[in-house]
């Protein structure tokens, strides 16, 4: 199975990085995790119920702040510094380095020149929100630099809009929410609509969670992403109501219309996200398994949104079994390629997790990745390690 670094080695990894890049020692530092929806997928954007969790896969930030103005970035995945203004035509992590420093200075978060480096462990592509780390670290670091809290929530707004405003991205409220106000050992239950965020206690002593990548990256993503948005938009309208949150239960008459299959899975899925929760709180596992199942069917029979490579390794995980110890399964995050999500017992993790990549692999052709995830706080400020060499 591949194993996370620790968050310590991660920000030492980065202090180093940026010493020897920018020779000097780093005078601040910020780290951010990676995100995992247990259940409640395409409901954050219907003012609906998800259930994520934060994970202990982090982007670190080191940084020292500059006598000029300039913005001078690096990162462990393009390895060389670069000027962010002028680096329109640069790699697609400027863009969030961007936006961040620009929405912030926005917001009265005025910092000056900064030298920064990036590192991180969270896998890019696969759906675990590594932009949204890596906004909600850089934010964290600007808040501590400056003083000025802007609080979890107008945290997780500012970096959903360098999303949207700046990476084109019409995401959610989710990924940032989780990734900036996590508690550990615990799974988040955010109400997208009044934003009330409770924390249910999750421990691995019982059950595991794995994330099974699928090694497919979410080329058709984003198209298909905006394509739902606006069904689920034209379905509101169809049945009268501001968002799908407040559409009646579905009837037997919603019968196979796309946008009435869309607010059907809004529907349903809200209701699956509260007898997770439930569930979760009275520790019954094989019910919570049960509504993941319930979940995947749901966005790939009326949301179609799964993909064939997560419906394969999905099946694969269904395959192994509730005997063998998967409880349940799901895609994760916005679907067509990346993670599934998979609540295993405790004692039977290794065996899945070194089954279900053979199984993957002989039906589809691709290489998966897979590896156990515990839930973790939320964004912090951190003291830079100090470099002896
Ligand atoms: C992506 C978005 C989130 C959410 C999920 C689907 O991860 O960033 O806001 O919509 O897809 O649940």
């Amino acid at each position: 199975m591949d194993t996370a670094t620790a968050a310590p080695a991660l920000l030492d990894r980065c202090a180093r990085a940026f010493h020897a890049h920018f020779n000097k020692p780093p005078t601040l530092a910020a780290l951010a995790p990676g995100r995992v929806n247990l259940i409640g997928d395409h409901t954050d954007y219907n003012q609906g119920l998800a259930l994520p969790m934060a994970i202990d896969r982090w982007t670190a930030i080191a940084a020292a702040p500059r006598t000029d103005n300039e913005i001078h970035a690096g990162s462990a995945l393009g390895g060389q510094v670069l000027r962010i203004e002028n680096s329109t035509a640069a790699p697609a992590w400027t863009t969030y380095i961007r936006g961040t420093l620009e929405l912030t200075r926005e917001a009265g978060l005025n910092l000056g020149g900064l030298d920064l480096w990036i590192e991180s462990d969270i896998p890019t592509g696969a759906g675990l929100s590594s932009s949204a780390a890596l906004c909600v670290a850089l934010a964290t670091l600007i808040e501590h630099a400056t003083g000025i809290t802007l609080g979890h929530a107008a945290k997780a707004r500012l970096c959903q809009r360098v999303e949207h405003e700046y990476a084109k991205v019409p995401c959610g409220i989710m990924d940032q929410t989780i990734i900036a106000a996590a508690h550990e050992h615990t799974a988040m239950l955010l109400d997208c609509r009044s934003m009330v965020t409770t924390y249910i206690p999750f421990d691995g002593r019982e059950v595991r969670v794995l994330i099974a990548d699928t090694g497919v990256s979410r080329a058709l993503a984003s198209s298909a992403y905006a394509a739902r948005r606006a069904e689920c938009e034209a379905a509101a309208a169809f049945l009268g109501v501001q968002s799908l949150r407040d559409a009646p239960a579905p009837t037997e008459e919603w019968g196979t219309s796309i946008p009435l299959r869309r607010a059907r899975h809004v529907v349903t899925e809200n209701a699956r996200v509260q007898a997770f929760a439930e569930a979760i709180r009275a520790r019954d596992w094989p019910a919570a398994g049960h509504l993941m199942d319930q979940s995947h069917d749901s966005l790939q029979g009326d949301f179609d949104i799964t993909g064939p490579a997560l419906d394969a390794l999905i099946q694969c995980a269904r395959d192994i079994g509730q005997t063998s110890g998967v409880l349940g399964s799901r895609m994760t995050g916005a679907g067509m390629g990346g993670c599934a999500v998979l609540l295993v017992r405790a004692d039977a993790a290794d065996d899945i997790a070194a089954r279900i990549l053979p199984a993957y692999s002989a039906r589809t052709g691709n290489i998966a990745r897979v590896f156990p995830v515990r839930p973790v706080a939320g964004a912090s400020a951190a003291t830079p390690p100090i470099i002896t060499h």
